[in-house]
C-alpha cells in the first residue's frame, strides 16, 4: 500500500511539474500574465510560437505517460505487491494517470493555479486506452483546421474521446473498463469546467482564433 501510495504521490509532483510556465520563464514572460494567462501549449504557442507550443505539448503529455510506464514496467521489479494495493494494476495505473492529470491542473508548486488539462488528459488517455486516444488527437486536429479556435477543438475531443471509450470498450461500465471511462467522463467534466471563460467568450464571438501561420514563420 505504501508504495502505491508513493506512486500516486510521485505521479501528481510530476503531473504538477508546470513545463509551459518554466519555458515561459526560460523565455523572459510569465504566461501567467501574457495572453489567455493560461500555462498550456496554447498559450506558449500564442506568445512564443508554435516551436515552443510543440515542445510544452509533448512535454505535458509524457507527464501523464511517464506514471502510467512506471506502473507497467518498474512497479512489477521493485514493488510487486503495489499493483494489487488498489484492487488491481489497472486501477492503478488510472489512479496515477488521475494524480498526474490532477497535478498539472492544480500544480503545487504554482499555488494551484495550473492549466486546462487537455494535453496531460489526452496522455492520460493515450496510455489507458489507446484508440479512444488517437480519436481524441484526430477530432482535436479536425475541429481545429475547421473552426480555428483551440479551446472549441480541446472540448470538441474530450467529448469524442469520451464517447469513444463507451462505444468501443467491450464493457465500458464494468471490470478494468470501468475505471477507464471514469477517468473519462471525470476528464471531460475538468475539462470543460476549465474552459468555462474560453466558453463564455467563444459565446461572445471574442475568443482568439489560431492564426494559420506556416510553422517555419515562427
Ligand atoms: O488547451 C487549452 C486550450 O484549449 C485553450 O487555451 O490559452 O486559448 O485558453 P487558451
Amino acid at each position: 500500500t505504501l508504495a502505491a501510495g508513493l506512486a500516486i504521490g510521485l505521479a501528481y509532483c510530476i503531473g504538477a511539474i508546470p513545463f509551459g510556465y518554466l519555458v515561459g520563464r526560460l523565455k523572459g514572460v510569465n504566461l501567467l500574465q501574457a495572453g489567455s494567462g493560461n500555462i498550456g501549449a496554447t498559450n506558449v504557442g500564442r506568445v512564443l510560437g508554435t516551436k515552443y507550443a510543440i515542445l510544452v505539448f509533448v512535454l505535458d503529455v509524457l507527464k501523464a505517460v511517464l506514471p502510467v510506464l512506471m506502473v507497467d514496467r518498474l512497479l512489477p521489479r521493485i514493488a510487486p505487491d503495489a499493483l494489487t494495493a488498489v484492487g488491481s494494476p489497472a486501477m492503478l495505473r488510472v489512479l496515477v494517470a488521475l494524480a498526474a492529470f490532477l497535478g498539472h491542473l492544480f500544480p503545487i508548486y504554482l499555488r494551484f493555479r495550473g492549466g486546462k488539462g487537455v494535453a496531460t488528459g489526452v496522455g492520460a488517455v493515450l496510455a489507458l486506452a489507446p484508440l479512444p486516444g488517437v480519436v481524441g488527437l484526430l477530432t482535436w486536429a479536425a475541429f481545429l483546421a475547421a473552426f480555428r479556435y483551440v479551446s472549441l477543438a480541446s472540448i470538441g475531443a474530450t467529448f469524442l474521446l469520451l464517447l469513444t471509450q463507451i462505444v468501443t470498450a467491450p464493457q465500458p461500465f464494468a471490470g478494468e473498463s470501468l475505471p477507464v471511462t471514469g477517468f473519462c467522463a471525470v476528464g471531460t467534466l475538468l475539462v470543460v469546467i476549465r474552459h468555462r471563460t474560453n466558453l463564455q467568450r467563444l459565446l461572445q464571438g471574442t475568443e482568439s482564433k489560431m492564426k494559420p501561420r506556416p510553422i517555419w514563420d515562427h
